[in-house]
């Protein structure tokens, strides 16, 4: 194999891969199902790029890899259930989605705005290796562009991505699962199988002692009606806005703002679309929070992330469920 960011497994090029996740690139990594797309998950413009990298049109929640359940407490809170299943299936191909904490210091991106994270401790070796490097979480979906199918050889990835997207990809073989992980959720009195794995609903059944429930679709949400995996803002946008309008806020893009003493966030004052979607989710909730009612979107270009964020606003801006007779 000939590319110049495909790199072998030995210290010197862990360290490199810790160092690059630092400054905010993309390392990919083999894990035991599929190779990830790896950015460090406190970086919301490093989150960004995965989107941007990926030529995703929309913002999913991405799967956010540590290295054991000790340091995944540090950003989610784990249930009775949800422990026992943490605890037999990890590390392995098994994810779950589990409340953040109050103070979790990772990127509101990785969540696409949820309350939740879903969170798993890989089980290859590398993968283990490179985050105990690191020290932290990463984040990772597939490593493909979107639409093409998920890579199982560092030669896939490295036919998807240049050095400049990608600089360094950990060469660990073939996987072997080739298949992405499973991921639940424990809710009430059931476990909801958001995506089926290799770990089995059977085996899930046992070790949980509730029944678990297969939900049709939950990882791809594609109507706006389909909003529930998805941040909600509770105030109205208006999309494309040049100034607000009395009892609106504004939710601006770029310099060229209206300084007319409405209450204003910026999403990126340097036109960075990087950084407007890093800021997206949580400058949305920051002014729910503050009880504004309206908010008026100045316009995002539409290109690169642009589309990923339009895409969430348009969502936003759609007529609720229960609104949708009206
Ligand atoms: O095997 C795997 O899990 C691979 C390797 C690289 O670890 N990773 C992977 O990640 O498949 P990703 O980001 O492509 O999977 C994300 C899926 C999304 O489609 C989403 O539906 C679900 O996980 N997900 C993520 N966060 C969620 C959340 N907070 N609530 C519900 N579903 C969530
Ligand atoms: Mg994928």
């Amino acid at each position: 194999m000939n590319y110049k960011n495909v790199f072998s497994a030995n210290s010197v090029n862990y360290t490199l891969a810790a160092k690059y996740l630092r400054q905010g690139k993309l390392v990919s990594f083999p894990t035991e199902t599929v190779y990830g797309l790896g950015a460090d998950a406190c970086n919301g413009e490093a989150v960004a790029t995965i989107f941007a990298t990926k030529n995703r049109p929309n913002f999913n929640p991405l799967i956010v890899h540590v290295p054991d359940l000790e340091t995944a407490e540090n950003y989610v809170f784990l249930d009775e259930t949800s422990r026992r299943l943490a605890e037999k299936f990890w590390p392995g191909p098994f994810t779950l989605v589990l409340p953040r904490k109050e103070d979790c210091p990772l990127s509101p991106l990785v969540s696409a705005g949820l309350d939740t994270v879903a969170i798993r401790v890989p089980r290859h070796h590398m993968a283990r290796e490179l985050l105990q490097t690191f020290g932290g979480a990463i984040a990772a979906p597939s490593a493909n562009k979107s639409g093409r199918v998920s890579p199982t050889t560092a030669e896939h990835v490295a036919r998807e991505f240049t050095p400049e997207e990608v600089p360094l990809i950990l060469d660990g073989g073939p996987c072997e699962e080739g298949l992405e992980s499973t991921i639940v959720q424990v809710s009430g009195q059931e476990v909801l199988l958001l995506r089926p794995g290799t770990v089995t609903p059977r085996e899930i059944e046992l070790v949980a002692g509730l029944p678990v429930r297969l939900v049709k679709n939950a990882d791809n949400p594609v109507a706006p009606g389909q909003l529930k995996s998805h941040y909600a803002p509770r105030a109205r946008l208006r999309l494309n806005a040049t100034h607000a309008e009395p009892g609106e806020a504004l939710l601006a893009f770029g310099r060229a703002v209206p300084k007319d003493g409405v209450i204003t966030r910026n999403l990126s004052p340097n036109g960075s679309l990087t950084e407007a979607a890093a800021s997206l989710f949580s400058l949305m909730r920051e002014l729910d929070e503050l009880g504004i009612a309206r908010i008026a979107v100045m316009p995002i270009p539409m290109q690169g992330l642009g589309l990923a964020i339009n895409d969430r606003l348009e969502r936003a801006a759609a007529p609720r469920p229960d609104e949708e007779e009206a």
